[in-house]
């Protein structure tokens, strides 16, 4: 297939996926499928997308360079722009929710530090899908990359929301956090050891052991929970998968499908050299 066909379908399956958790959240809400309290349910599912998207459009950079695959850099903009309308759609149903009155919204984001970082990270996020287009980037130049380098503060902030408004457990906000840590480990590692193996196994342990540090740091000082008992929960085999076996795991993942990755090309170029062998007569 040439390269700009495997760009369209790419395109094409990125655009129908991300619109997928839109369609289904609209069919549940049609079909009366979201439970005793649907905005709140509504309200989760949409923010959840939209750090499920703005963690997605941060990994496509590390993705094309670990897989060494170009058209993926093609999708980014329009997963990053997806996540921000995911945020958009999670402060409508939010204003939704308060009966449409603008200044009780606007004064629970004062009073609320969790809305108020959100609020702050919406902004930013909605910023950066406006000027995502061509014509934005031909006319801040330099600035535009200064700008859309934004997009790292926005997503600490939308963490930091994710984990406030959590309550008791943190553990999905962990996992964010701890795959975000990866993504972070991976643009400040040295450019020679980013695709290779011990790069890779040195970014899934960092990512863990930081995944571990936001989950002691946020039990230890929010909840005052020993330390000693979230380590003993964290090997406990009865409450596993723990949110930083998740992001271990993850990282290995990242690992095997580069080994898979590499083992099939080295078949296929034993395979071609076989054939070519096989069909050519050697004089
Ligand atoms: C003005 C902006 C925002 C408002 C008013 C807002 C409001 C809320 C509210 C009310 C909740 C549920 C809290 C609860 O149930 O107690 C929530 C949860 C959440 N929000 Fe936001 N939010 C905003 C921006 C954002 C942004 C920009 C993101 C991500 C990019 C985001 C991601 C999330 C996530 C992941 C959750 C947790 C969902 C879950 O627990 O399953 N929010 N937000």
């Amino acid at each position: 297939m040439s390269i700009v066909r495997v760009v369209f379908w790419l395109r094409l399956a990125t655009l129908i996926g991300l619109c997928l958790p839109a369609l289904d959240l609209a069919w549940r809400w049609y079909s009366d499928d979201l439970g005793a309290r649907p905005v709140t349910e509504a309200t989760h599912i949409t923010g959840d997308w939209a750090i499920v998207f703005l963690l997605c459009s941060l990994a496509l950079t590390p993705a094309r360079s670990v897989y060494d695959w170009m058209p993926l850099v093609q999708i980014r903009r329009r997963v990053g722009v997806a996540a921000a309308l995911y945020a958009g759609l999670h402060f409508i149903i939010y204003v939704a929710d308060q009966k449409w009155d603008l200044v009780v919204v606007a004064l629970e984001i004062v009073k609320r530090f969790y809305l108020t970082i959100g609020f702050v990270a919406l902004l930013v996020l909605a910023a950066l899908a406006i000027t995502s287009t061509n014509g934005w980037q031909r006319r801040l130049r330099r600035n535009w990359k200064r700008l859309h380098w934004l997009v790292y503060p926005a997503a600490v902030l939308a963490i930091l929301h994710f984990f406030l408004q959590s309550k008791a457990n943190v553990g999905e906000a962990t996992v964010a956090a701890g795959l975000f840590a990866w993504l972070m480990i991976w643009r400040w590692m040295p450019a020679a050891l980013r695709t290779r193996w011990v790069g890779l196994l040195l970014l899934a342990v960092g990512a863990t052991l930081a995944a571990l540090a936001f989950e002691l740091m946020w039990y230890g000082l929010v909840n005052n929970v020993d330390p000693i008992r979230i380590l003993k929960a964290d090997i406990d085999p009865d409450l596993a998968p723990r949110p930083t076996l998740k992001v271990l795991l993850a990282g290995l993942v990242v690992m095997l499908l580069a080994g898979l990755q590499r083992l099939a090309i080295l078949f296929k170029r034993l395979w071609t050299k076989r054939y070519i062998q096989g069909t050519i007569p050697m004089s």
